[in-house]
């Protein structure tokens, strides 16, 4: 028998005799390899005089063939035993509960799901959300809505300024989202019909007051709206919000520069010890101010004032959440305690919706 047709004999007994992937690429490599068996064999056709290279050369071309498609055969056929194997040993039981996902584990923060609640209220009225931004101009902050420097309202705010620029100017973190108010009127025509929720920042800290809060602005100008428009919206708001049948509400005079007339609003409650009850009892609640726009204000967004009108209002998104949530503390808000958040936090995929349910 000549050289190669023992060393197919050989090749072929060694790959019937892989018992898995390993041995047989082991076997591969000894065949075909670089320095393979059949490799070296091929290497010597170069030796040979023609005639018998004419012989060799096909014969062992043929051996390579027959070898390679061998070894994919039982390449084949151990990979569908391994699958075999694996499928008899593996089990999977999909009844059994998943393990809980971030989805689950994860808490929305009640300031973040108060604000997902009034936005729902609002939309559904019709109002868009608008945002401004938390660095502000003195324009936006104070002088557009006819806080003039020197009036006593600026220092009233306890305003964060930034060092001076060049020209003088000094940026502000806003101390209120009324500015929003403004930037609204300014980019575009009225009517405008928008809500304003987000961060403002007063240099104040202490048990009701941190140096960041959250505010929510409304903001309604169209030709004919009037005050029963704002004592309808506020009062449907605050319906909505803490779920109630019906609320009192009480409208006191107040004073903002950039409204007239100005008022604050109570809703009716009664408290019980520690625990505040909306929708009943003897007492008052403050928890907004609001009024009609000032024409000055107006005049300065390029609004004639005997055309347009319109309510806006403003309230502290922190201390929403407290009352409806009965949260004591409102520095608990800001201490990023996983403990806290596991408490009062809501679950991600519950999302507000007037249909569904503003809190569960
Ligand atoms: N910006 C006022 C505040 O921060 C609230 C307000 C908004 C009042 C809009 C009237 C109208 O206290």
């Amino acid at each position: 028998m000549s050289d190669h047709e023992q060393l197919a004999r050989d090749l072929h007994e060694e790959i019937k005799a892989a018992g898995d992937e390993a041995t047989l690429e082991a076997v591969r490599v000894s065949a075909l390899g670089k320095k393979g068996r059949i490799s070296q064999l091929m290497k010597s056709l170069g030796s040979m005089d023609p005639e018998q290279r004419k012989i060799m050369g096909p014969a062992l071309n043929g051996l390579k063939n027959d070898i390679q498609a061998a070894i994919s055969e039982r390449q084949k056929a151990l990979y569908a035993a391994a699958l075999d194997a694996r499928l008899q040993t593996e089990k999977l039981d999909v009844t059994l509960p998943l393990p809980p996902s971030a989805q689950q584990m994860g808490r929305i923060h009640p300031v973040s799901q108060v604000m997902d609640e009034i936005a729902a209220i609002f939309g559904d009225m019709g109002l868009s959300i608008a945002e401004g931004p938390d660095i502000e101009d003195d324009f936006h902050n104070f002088t557009a809505l006819n806080i003039p420097a020197e009036h006593p309202a600026r220092q009233m705010h306890d305003t964060f300024y930034f060092n001076e620029r060049e020209d003088g100017s000094r940026l502000v973190l806003r101390t209120h989202t009324s500015p929003v108010q403004i930037r609204t009127m300014m980019s575009g025509p009225p009517p405008h019909r928008i809500v304003a929720p987000g961060r403002t920042y007063r240099c104040d800290s202490d048990q009701t007051h941190t140096p960041m809060f959250h505010q929510i602005e409304g903001l309604v100008i169209d030709k004919e709206t009037h005050i029963g428009h704002l004592k309808w919206v506020l009062e449907e708001f605050c319906k909505a919000f803490f779920e109630v049948d019906s609320v009192k509400m009480r409208f006191r005079p107040s004073h903002f520069p950039f409204t007239e007339p100005s008022f604050e609003m109570d809703i009716g409650c009664a408290r019980l010890g520690n625990e505040i009850r909306i929708g009943e009892g003897e007492d008052w609640l403050e928890i907004l101010g609001c009024g009609m726009v000032h024409p000055s204000v107006l005049r300065n967004v390029d609004i004639d004032p005997d055309v347009y009108q319109g309510f806006a209002f403003g309230m502290g998104i922190d201390r929403l959440a407290m009352l409806k949530y009965g949260i004591p503390d409102l520095r608990a808000f800001f201490e990023a305690d996983l403990r806290w958040l596991r408490h009062y936090g809501f679950v991600p995929l519950d999302i507000p919706t007037l249909h569904g349910g503003l809190s569960r």
